[in-house]
């Protein structure tokens, strides 16, 4: 019996492992097209931006994305190259940073800092001037399946937004071959939880204050009806 147990729990390790490598791998490959992503040697870059500083505005004003990009989405890729240089994680693709470092109390400054270096560049790709809307017509097929409407998706997209305690991140992922929604705290990220992340909104104050105060609740309602892209969701479904 006791043997049998310890095969199913190797057996469940080993799934999980593979899980969380294969959300790694898609996620790697949803983020090949930016570069700074595929890190070789030498420090990591801060990716570009995929659109211009006001592209977002008015929901997201330019000065809130100057601070949130320019100030603390650098800040993380600044402060990960002085953590990581001349350690063993120095050359590693940022991925395998954060999943190597996961969970370990002594690491915790690395994957915070990594997580969030990741976490900002999927979310700029989650954007786009003129979003929202309705979702090609493959991935509404798969909303419609999985959350029963698009207005559903959307509600449960925005509870997992705004009932995050503090600061985090509200995420749609690809869980077992169904799309669900989640939330993360701090700099908590689903690539460690063996699911794909499709789509991530950011609910840290900086992501928000300065155009919207303590509003939360309208920034993200305003970032999913007018900026979602769809497109990336769809493409990272792949
Ligand atoms: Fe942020």
């Amino acid at each position: 019996m006791n043997g049998n147990t310890g095969n199913r729990s190797t057996f469940h390790l080993d799934r999980r492992d593979f899980l969380v490598a294969s959300a790694v791998g898609a996620a790697t490959i949803a983020m090949g097209g930016l570069p700074g992503m595929a890190h070789g040697a030498g420090p990591l870059a801060l990716p570009p931006l995929p659109y211009e500083e006001n592209a977002l505005a008015p929901v997201i004003s330019s000065n809130t994305i100057g601070f949130h990009y320019g100030k603390h989405h650098k800040g993380y890729v600044d402060n990960l190259n002085k953590l990581i240089a001349g350690t063993e994680y120095a050359d590693l693709p940022l991925e395998k940073i954060i999943v190597a470092v996961a969970g370990k109390a002594d690491k915790a400054a690395i994957f915070n800092n990594a997580a969030q270096v990741w976490n900002h560049t999927f979310f700029w790709q989650s954007l786009r001037a003129n979003g929202g809307g309705e979702p090609p017509a493959s991935l509404k097929q798969k909303i419609d399946a999985d959350f029963g409407s698009l207005e559903a998706c959307k509600k449960e997209l925005t509870g997992a937004a705004t009932s995050q305690f503090g600061s985090g991140w509200a995420w749609l992922v690809l869980d077992g071959g169904k799309l669900k929604t989640m939330k993360t705290a701090n700099a908590e990220t689903p690539l460690t939880a063996g699911v794909k992340p499709l789509l991530t909104i950011d609910v840290w104050e900086h992501a928000y204050y300065l155009d919207y105060q303590n509003r939360r609740a309208d920034y993200v309602s305003a970032l999913i009806d007018k900026l979602i892209n769809w497109e990336a969701v769809l493409k990272n479904l792949g």
